[in-house]
């Protein structure tokens, strides 16, 4: 399935393209959000990291009519070595939209979803060891517990986490899957869709790459440059808010005369999160638990 980009228009216009500036699309992806941008430069640079091999020939396609572009095939936890790597020390903007595309959603093989069979695996990057069978089979009861609780907000974590013990070895997302039917019967939405949203996390460290990224492209980030975040659940989105926040605030007592606080890095653009249109919703389904955040360096 061809992946739809999230707040395409919003997201570049917030990102403020200088046409000869130095960019950065931290989610590369199906190149949507990377191809609005290279359509805004002139002599301008655009550096594109994934580390999902099918994003990265996917996009080559999308973006074959352009020149001045870089993909780097990384995790963007590796923004500042990566870039510093290319001789670059400064940049005008990140973009990220994080998450998952939809092909690899979709792609029965990669176990992100839990309404087709296959292997527990979760992995965005395929030549990490880490898998999610491989958290299912060997964490205690309570590590399980607790991934599941804090990562997907599941209240029924305990449960959950003892049948799995029960029913050792899970090899396949179904395995997993028939024990959240029985113990979240009564749930509304999915019963496994809080955990399988708890180990993607964790496989991929979802929450701590995103803190590292942010801390490297502020010190990154020339004066005007700006971080525009697309976030799709809250844990991420606390993240973001609360980096922003603490980035954008003077940590001096109020009552000191006036004086320029230095730590000040940030200038928040967006006050609250900003939404898709009730249409975007509408026609990408995907687009419903989108929020993005945008702030700038002073
Ligand atoms: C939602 S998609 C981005 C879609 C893209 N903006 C577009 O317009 O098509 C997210 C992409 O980011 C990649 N990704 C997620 N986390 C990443 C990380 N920590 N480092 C590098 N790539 C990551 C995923 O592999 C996926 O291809």
């Amino acid at each position: 399935m061809k992946h739809v980009t999230v707040l395409l228009d919003e997201a570049i216009e917030y990102l403020n393209v200088n046409k000869n500036g130095c960019y950065i699309d931290g989610t590369l992806g199906g190149a949507g959000h990377s191809k609005k941008i290279l359509e805004n430069l002139e002599k301008g640079f655009l550096y594109a990291f994934d580390q999902d091999d099918y994003a990265i020939s996917y996009a080559k396609e999308v973006l074959k009519d352009f020149s001045n572009y870089k993909i780097i095939k990384s995790n963007f936890r590796y923004l500042k070595t990566k870039l510093n790597e290319e001789g670059i020390t400064k940049i005008d903007g990140l973009l990220l939209d994080l998450g998952m595309s939809s092909f690899q959603i979709d792609d029965p093989t990669r176990g992100f979803t839990y309404l087709k069979d296959a292997k527990l695996d979760m992995r965005m990057d395929q030549s990490q060891t880490l898998t999610a069978e491989e958290i299912v089979n060997t964490y205690d009861k309570d590590e399980l517990a607790k991934l599941f609780f804090i990562y997907g907000e599941e209240k029924n974590a305990y449960k959950i986490a003892n049948r799995i013990i029960d029913h050792r070895p899970l090899k396949t997302t179904m395995d997993l899957v028939k024990i959240t039917d029985q113990v979240n019967y009564k749930e509304k939405g999915h019963s496994a869709k809080k955990v399988f949203q708890a180990l993607r996390i964790a496989v991929n460290h979802e929450l701590g790459v995103l803190e590292e990224v942010l801390s490297q492209a502020v010190e990154m980030l020339n004066p005007g440059g700006r971080i525009v975040v697309i976030t799709f659940h809250s844990l991420e989105d606390r993240i973001v808010k609360h980096f922003f926040k603490t980035e954008s605030s003077s940590s001096l007592p109020k009552n000191l005369p006036v004086m320029i606080d230095e730590n000040i890095k940030l200038k928040l653009i967006t006050k609250k999160p900003h939404y898709p249109t009730a249409e975007e919703m509408e026609v990408n389904s995907r687009s419903k638990s989108a929020k993005m955040r945008v702030a700038e360096r002073i």
